[in-house]
């Protein structure tokens, strides 16, 4: 059943691709995207002038994301929140406020009360969520189902991706009623989509490097993410993942943070994720990254970086060069976090951990 791999989590890492054609299958057709459930009208959907994300842990990193895209496409303004704290301040919400709830399982209970209260205060509410009918989705305004199949291992891995795929169409439906977006450049957003369960299987060649690169890490005390723009989730999911499955002292930078504090941790040998975005499309932040990395390179780090195939200008500030594919920047995140996925499962075997079931977690989170 674990279809020849040590543990389902690396089954279920591969089996990415399929996964996300599956959240994207019939979610287009005749030129729109449409949601599984809809109890919104198109003018509701046309009317919505603030966005809300809320939901907790890798669901809550692909709302990260999900800000980046919604904002650009949309020209909306997205906070994203996490569930057990946006219900216990006072948020401003009204009928003209969309909240999206992402959840895999649909039952996590912070997630579940976020949405109570939003839709208490008149709020319409879009869930994002893996489990048909489940108690997210029942008690919301329209339903997004990812359609990633069920997931063994308690990390998130394929369904992550299906929720970043899912928050994506989210967001070119919100484009589409609020006409941000003809339909040709929906259409066309929508074909990118389409290319990614391909690219992500590119990425999937990276596993047996990080395989390799994961047995020099595995006595750290500690590993750094760093990333920025998408890239800056992507390394918190990254740093997430480290701590659940190896039980590892993680944390995560927006690299632009770096000289603001978190340099001082820098010390010779200390792995440093680098996420990096593509030198052709965020050519800006590209040189500011690398800029970074030489000087924590410089600093005695041991510098891990994971860049867009071809990116030369990185590779003499990489001790350890992991290349993925070329794709959009919005939908870098799909690529980048595969080898972080395998990176965390890896130091978790070597450690000699069960990858798919870590101490004290529960894959669905039902009490707050
Ligand atoms: C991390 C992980 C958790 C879940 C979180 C939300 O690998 O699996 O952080 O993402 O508990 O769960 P759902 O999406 O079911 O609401």
């Amino acid at each position: 059943e674990k279809g020849g791999h040590e543990y389902f989590m690396l089954k279920e890492i591969e089996e990415q691709p399929e996964a996300l054609a599956n959240t994207l299958r019939g979610h287009f057709d005749k030129g729109r995207v449409i949601l599984d459930e809809q109890r919104l009208s198109d003018q509701d959907l046309r009317e919505v002038d603030k966005v809300f994300v809320v939901a907790c842990g890798s669901a809550y990193h692909s709302g990260l994301v999900a800000k980046y895209a919604i904002e650009h496409w949309c020209r909306l303004p997205v906070e994203v929140e996490l569930a057990s704290e946006f219900r216990y301040r006072d948020p401003v919400l009204d009928r003209d406020t969309l909240v999206v709830a992402v959840s895999q399982s649909g039952e996590t209970a912070d997630t579940l009360e976020a949405i109570r209260h939003a839709r208490d205060q008149k709020a319409r509410v879009l869930a994002v969520c893996n489990t048909n009918g489940a108690q997210i989705p029942r008690e919301s305004d329209a339903v997004l189902y990812t359609h990633a199949g069920p997931e063994v291992g308690v990390a998130a891995t394929k369904t992550f991706l299906s929720q970043l795929a899912a928050n994506y169409l989210v967001g070119l439906a919100l484009a589409q009623a609020r006409g941000t977006k003809y339909p040709d450049e929906v259409a066309r957003e929508f074909a990118e989509l389409e290319a990614m369960p391909a690219a992500v299987h590119k990425a999937l060649s990276t596993v047996d490097q990080v395989r390799e690169l994961s047995r020099g890490i595995a006595d750290s005390k500690a590993v750094l993410f760093l990333g920025r723009h998408v890239g800056y989730p992507v390394a918190l999911e990254g740093a997430l993942k480290l701590k659940e499955l190896a039980y590892m002292h993680a944390e995560a930078f927006a690299a632009g943070e770096l000289k603001h504090g978190p340099i001082a941790l820098i010390e010779e040998g200390l792995p440093v994720v680098v996420v990096m975005p593509s030198p052709k499309g965020r050519a800006v932040l590209h040189a500011k990254l690398v800029s970074n990395i030489s000087e924590i390179q410089a600093r005695g780090a041991r510098t891990i970086v994971i860049a867009e195939e071809g990116d030369d200008t990185v590779r003499p500030f990489a001790d350890e060069l992991i290349e993925v594919p070329a794709v959009p920047t919005l939908l870098q995140p799909l690529v980048s976090t595969v080898p972080l996925q395998v990176l965390s499962a890896e130091i978790a075997r070597s450690r000699g951990y069960d990858v798919d079931k870590p101490r004290n977690l529960a894959k669905s989170v039902t009490v707050e």
